[in-house]
């Protein structure tokens, strides 16, 4: 299959999802990582793989709000059929989303709509909740909402702590963002105006790997 399904990438940190992205691209393209942070260690992972960085220094910018234009400039400039935010730790203006309507998604570690924001983990630990996992959603404007086109869950072990639980939502982070990316790109995952459609293909891998998704958007 032609990759001519050009992706970005949006990072702040560690940048494993970004690596997972790089590790199992099939249908795509990574034709840039941006980060908001120059220092974010996970821009490692694209300078291995030889791809465009464009990293923005709040230090540079008279304001945050002109950093943000100037990062949504060179998110233009490199043309992206899909907008990927893996672990962008920055809100993304309403002039943004304008840009790539319904093609920014991004990947979130809890079972949306339940824990949005920070620290999933540990509020998940401190409810005794039986069940964890993350999802991939379109981004709306709000913090972690916008329809969901796929999640993967596990179940939260007695014996669990932090680094337990985290590390067993993130194994799950790096198999379904790499899916629904490849899905996307294949056509087989379309998010059109936010009301995602899947093939039958997508049903099938879906079902093989326990990932959920959201047909039921369609009401
Ligand atoms: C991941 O847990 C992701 O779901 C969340 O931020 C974290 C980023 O991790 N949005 P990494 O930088 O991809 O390792």
């Amino acid at each position: 299959m032609p990759k001519d399904f050009r992706i970005i990438v949006l990072i702040s940190g560690r940048g494993s999802n970004l690596k997972s992205l790089i590790e199992q691209a099939q249908t795509f393209n990574i034709v840039g990582v941006l980060s908001n942070k120059p220092e974010a260690p996970g821009l490692d992972y694209a300078r291995r793989a030889n791809l465009p960085i464009f990293a923005f220094d709040r230090k540079q910018f008279d304001s945050i709000a002109e950093m943000k234009q100037a990062l949504l400039k060179q998110c233009i400039e490199l043309k992206p059929d899909l907008v990927v935010l893996a672990g962008f730790m920055q809100i993304v203006e309403p002039d943004f989303l304008a840009a790539f309507p319904s093609r920014v998604i991004n990947i979130h570690p809890s079972l949306l709509p339940a824990y949005p924001g920070i620290d999933t983990h540990a509020r998940v630990l401190a409810a005794k909740e039986g069940r964890h996992g993350c999802s991939v959603h379109i981004v709306d404007g709000g913090i972690d909402t916008g329809p969901l086109l796929a999640q993967a869950a596990c179940d939260c072990l007695p014996s669990d702590d932090l680094a337990t639980l985290s590390n067993r939502v993130l194994a799950l982070e790096h198999k379904l963002l790499p899916w629904v990316v490849n899905s996307v790109a294949s056509g087989d995952i379309d998010p059109a105006a936010g009301i995602p459609r899947y093939s039958a293909t997508a049903r099938a891998q879906a079902r093989e790997n326990d990932f959920v998704i959201f047909e039921q958007n369609h009401n």
